[in-house]
């Protein structure tokens, strides 16, 4: 019988959803959900420290959650920054590295400013654990900047056509991880919404049927718990 993996992830990624409809369960608007998402973000970022995950990669704004109302996209906005003020100086403590991608400059300097502030406070050496976050980020607008970004090397002659591989492709991603090992998504929904396609290649996948902001540490440690579990062949025959 093929052997659990019995070793925690080294890399997750969260599609972190339901914030909406957890507000509108809790007859709050929509703004208070997010707000409340952050609460769980914190909590979910203590447990990764403790369980030594390396890197922990967070959805907060797709490509296509611009066409959401612009009370909404601004209540983001506005809970971005916040959110950097408020848990810089405790990710510094936990020696915390943050990393922002994305098409950034869609949100403008005030945030631009903010971000470069906690990447550049965050800039550790040997960081406990890498937190990622994916603001106006697309799966398949990352594949076509990489895919450009390539092609104009090539025609620049800085590569050759014969050493592209997946170690440059990752190169040219905007997302600081090479591959994932647990995916997770909340929310109810099963499916992956444009999020890090390329490096989900091999990752477990697990739906959770809880709005982002009722997923306690409890519910992630059950997930990793249950990663371990997971015998992971890789196309190997075990
Ligand atoms: C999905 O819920 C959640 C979002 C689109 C935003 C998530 C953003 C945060 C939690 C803020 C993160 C900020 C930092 C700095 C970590 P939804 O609104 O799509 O939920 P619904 O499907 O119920 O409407």
């Amino acid at each position: 019988m093929a052997k659990n993996n019995n070793k925690f992830p080294k890399n997750v990624g969260i599609i972190m959803d339901g914030n909406g409809r957890w507000a509108l369960k809790n007859s709050l608007q929509v703004s208070q959900g997010h707000k409340k998402g952050v609460d769980t973000v914190r909590e979910i970022v203590e447990v990764s420290v403790e369980k030594k995950i390396k890197s922990l990669t967070l959805y907060a704004f797709s490509s296509e959650n611009w066409q959401r109302p612009k009370s909404e996209i601004n209540a983001i906005k506005n809970l971005v920054i916040d959110a950097i003020n408020d848990q810089v100086p405790e990710l510094k403590e936990q020696r915390v590295q943050l990393k922002f991608f994305g098409h950034l400059e869609e949100f403008g300097n005030k945030v631009i400013n903010k971000i470069k502030y906690a990447e550049s406070e965050t800039n550790f050496e040997d960081p406990k654990l890498n937190l990622n976050i994916a603001l106006s980020y697309g799966g398949q607008q990352d594949i076509l900047d990489i895919v450009k970004g390539i092609a104009a090397d090539v025609l620049d002659k800085k590569i050759n056509l014969k050493d592209i591989d997946q170690k440059i492709i990752s190169e040219f991603s905007c997302a600081p991880v090479e591959s994932i090992d647990l995916l997770i998504r909340t929310g109810g929904d099963k499916r992956v919404s444009n999020f890090l396609l390329y490096q989900i290649a091999y990752a477990e996948i697990m739906f959770i049927d809880k709005f982002w902001p009722d997923f306690k540490k409890t519910d992630f440690i059950e997930c990793l718990n249950n990663f371990k579990k997971v015998s992971r062949r890789f196309g190997k025959r075990l």
